[in-house]
């Protein structure tokens, strides 16, 4: 086993980035320094992989497809063109995007594609469904199974079908409970955020201060 992560190391070194002899990279796709791309995954020409990103097995990645940095791919995903997943964003097993809205296998759609934006460090659960057109915001988190249908706020948390919103999570996937004042903090980081007109964010030190 030792010996065996050695040599991945070695490989990724020497190579920028690492690819599983399954895998298909066409020529032309773009791919960062320290990614991975594990078995039967294909990325077609042109599209782009940030660095240090883990793309899981049978994962499909289109043209104009592009993944930030250190974005997570878990198994059985197809990224369609007109998908953005910016810096950190984590796909779970067998989550489905799509592009277009009202598709027609006799009538083509591909001036039509609608694009799905997932910003930073969002997460979407196994199997989830996002409907084109949608944006995910920043550390929003989309439950298992759930089915987008509308934009979901920045840190915002929704599940179910259609996804609605259920609460609030911290940068670190933890709950936010606020209190009446509109101010919750993350267990984890001890950072304080505020709820204010339907939009979380985090205090920043400063914030607080009004004396300075
Ligand atoms: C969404 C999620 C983060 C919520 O976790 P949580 O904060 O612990 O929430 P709870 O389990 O307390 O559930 C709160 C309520 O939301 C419901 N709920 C939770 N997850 C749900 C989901 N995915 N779809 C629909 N409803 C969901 C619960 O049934 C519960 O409803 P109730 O209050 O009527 O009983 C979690 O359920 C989830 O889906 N995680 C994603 C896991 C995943 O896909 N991982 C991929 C890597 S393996």
């Amino acid at each position: 086993m030792f010996r065996k992560d050695f040599l991945l190391q070695l490989y990724i070194m020497n190579q920028n980035f690492y690819y599983h002899e399954t895998a298909v990279l066409d020529d032309g796709c773009n791919v960062g320094e320290g990614s991975k791309i594990w078995h039967f995954s294909h990325l077609m020409a042109g599209s782009t992989i940030g660095k240090n990103c883990n793309i899981g097995q049978n994962v499909y990645v289109a043209a104009t497809a592009v993944l930030g940095d250190g974005v997570k791919v878990q198994n059985n995903v197809s990224i369609y063109d007109g998908v953005v997943c910016k810096d950190n964003v984590f796909i779970g097993p067998s989550v489905v995007f799509t592009n277009v809205i009202n598709p027609r296998a006799f009538i083509s759609r591909k001036e039509e594609y609608k694009e799905t934006i997932v910003e930073e460090g969002a997460s979407i659960g196994a199997n989830a469904t996002i409907v084109c057109g949608n944006k995910i915001g920043k550390y929003a988190f989309v439950g298992a199974g759930s089915v987008v249908t509308h934009d979901v706020m920045d840190f915002e948390l929704v599940a179910g079908v259609p996804a609605a919103h259920i609460g609030w999570v911290s940068k670190e996937g933890y709950r936010l409970e606020f209190n009446r004042y509109g101010i919750a903090f993350c267990h984890e980081s001890k950072e304080t955020y505020t709820l204010k007109g339907g939009q979380v964010s985090i205090l920043q030190k400063s914030d607080n201060n009004d004396n300075k």
